[in-house]
């Protein structure tokens, strides 16, 4: 089975509640549960939330330990990483170890973060991004979705 990582980091467990004209009126369930229904049945959308660094940290570390022990496929991974895009040396690493065995990174933000703060401009995960996509609120899952789909056909 064909994993996709879907990973969501702090106050995006907020969504549909926090803040609705920058992050839009979805929750992230419903949001999840709209993702599931586009992906065909030999694909496996695995989502993870988590507020804490760590255990995103964890997470991938523990999918890349499954990845090198062959018991799965990881076709992509997506993650809106929220704050953590400013400041996480860690989470970055943790998704290097991916990129080196040429598995495709997408990056999503909901809203644009090059029009918001400047400390928002940094992201330190788009450099090892095959993409990014920010300010196409939860379309822009929808389209990072698509390109993993369609880079494993
Ligand atoms: C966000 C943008 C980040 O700057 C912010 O901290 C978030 C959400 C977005 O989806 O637009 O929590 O990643």
């Amino acid at each position: 089975m064909n994993k996709i990582l879907l990973i969501n980091g702090p106050n995006l467990n907020l969504l549909g509640k926090r803040q609705v004209s920058l992050y839009g009126s979805q929750s992230l369930e419903d949001m999840i549960i709209n993702l599931k229904k586009r992906i065909p049945s030999s694909f496996n959308l695995v989502h993870f939330q988590s507020n804490v660094e760590g255990e995103i940290v964890n997470f991938l570390n523990a999918e890349y330990i499954n990845f090198c022990e062959n018991t799965a496929k990881v076709a992509g991974i997506i993650i809106n990483p929220a704050a953590y895009t400013h400041t996480s040396i860690a989470i970055r690493d943790a998704l290097e170890v991916f990129r080196d065995e040429n598995v495709k990174i997408y990056e999503v933000h909901l809203s644009n973060i090059f029009a918001r703060e400047e400390f928002r401009h940094k992201s330190y995960i788009s450099p090892i991004a095959n993409g990014v996509v920010s300010g196409f609120g939860v379309m822009g899952y929808e389209l990072a979705l698509q390109k993993i789909l369609q880079e494993a056909k």
